[in-house]
């Protein structure tokens, strides 16, 4: 599929998340094949305001393109004096936020709040698309409620305003989260325009998402929770697509992930911010291993990148170590 000039076949991306898709992790996610990637979204007021913490939320590596700075208001004004900020900073493209469900977001007109009131989101899409030399994507859900699903209307109406391509988190607004997403509606959706369709929405394997692709036809899939303590979904797709197979990841790999991750991230916010915002990751991390509720309450307890590294290599030696204990006796009992 094509975001204007950017091809790219079938695109595996890294769902925006705040707080979670920061410059370490989308570069974690990258360096396990995520071919697409946006900085969580961003607030067009913040931006015109000129504030520094919303500023730095803009920031980005080389590496990590394409990228996709995505911007969210109320104020098509704002959102269009935003987009002509954002461009100057140089990602590949800009996405407009449809979709959150976020109260405070919401009762602010911003969001999911779009989804009712579809005249404002097409003057803000508009609005972006005519300040922008950029590539602009929207992402949006299903609709307000399930009473009130509008997403057919919606994605002409986003097809019209100029945007290059539509990305549907299968649910509405009402559900947030929860519930099962409705992919039936990325089939009607490709039926009924040309820009290219990411489908989002609970994608939390490999094979879920062959079948999605398989089923609907969508051009693209993103992933969001799922990549969270385990970036490697994204190979495991790419080798699942390709081949029919994948594997998980070895108990070293897990370990080299992590470390990496920490470091990057220590690397992009200094020690101290570093490690206690890689604080969130460990559950993801340490979903499923043995006594990883104990190594994670001491890990916690660090403020400095050394000792989290030491006790990290003491966990996951000692787990391979059990391991390989274990494969040996199978091993025998096999004989
Ligand atoms: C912690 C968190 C933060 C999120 N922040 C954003 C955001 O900044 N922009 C956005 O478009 N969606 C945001 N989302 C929604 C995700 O991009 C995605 O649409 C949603 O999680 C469904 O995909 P998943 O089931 O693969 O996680 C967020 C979701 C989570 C869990």
């Amino acid at each position: 599929m094509n975001i204007g000039k950017i091809h790219i076949d079938t695109p595996i991306a890294l769902a925006p998340m705040e707080s979670i898709t920061d410059v370490s992790f989308r570069l974690i996610c990258k360096e396990h094949g995520a071919d697409l990637v946006y900085t969580e979204f961003i607030n067009s007021e913040g931006i015109i305001r000129n504030s520094n913490k919303t500023l730095s939320k803009m920031t980005f590596s080389p590496q990590e393109r394409p990228i996709g700075i995505q911007l969210y208001g109320s104020n098509p004004e704002s959102m269009q004096r935003a987009a002509h900020l954002a461009t100057e900073v140089g990602p590949d493209f800009l996405d407009i936020n449809c979709g959150c469900w976020v109260r405070n977001v919401v009762n602010n007109g911003a969001g999911a709040d779009l989804l009712r009131d579809l005249p404002r989101m097409e003057r803000i899409i508009k609005s972006v698309v005519s300040t922008t030399s950029l590539p602009v994507t929207v992402k949006t859900r299903l609709g307000w409620d399930l009473q009130s699903i509008n997403i057919l209307d919606i994605a002409k109406i986003v097809e019209q305003a100029g945007a290059a391509a539509l990305t549907i988190h299968c649910r509405t607004r009402s559900q947030g989260h929860k519930g099962d997403p409705d992919y039936s509606w990325i089939k009607l959706v490709k039926n009924s325009v040309s820009i290219p369709i990411i489908a989002n929405g609970s994608l939390h394997s490999p094979q879920k998402i062959k079948l999605l692709l398989e089923t609907t036809h969508c051009d693209g899939v993103m992933i969001g929770r799922a990549a969270i303590g385990a970036p490697w979904i994204f190979s495991q797709t790419k080798n699942f697509l390709s081949y029919g197979t994948f594997s998980e990841p070895s108990i070293k790999h897990r370990l080299s992930t992590i470390l990496r991750h920490l470091q990057l991230a220590v690397e992009y916010k200094g020690e101290y911010r570093g490690v206690i915002e890689f604080r969130k990751f460990y559950a993801g991390y340490l979903k499923g291993l043995p006594n990883s509720s104990k190594i994670r309450q001491v890990l916690m307890t660090f403020v400095e990148i050394a000792p989290i590294i030491e006790t990290l290599h003491i966990y996951f030696e000692s787990i391979a170590a059990v391991e390989s204990i274990e494969n040996a006796h199978g091993q025998v009992r096999c004989r």
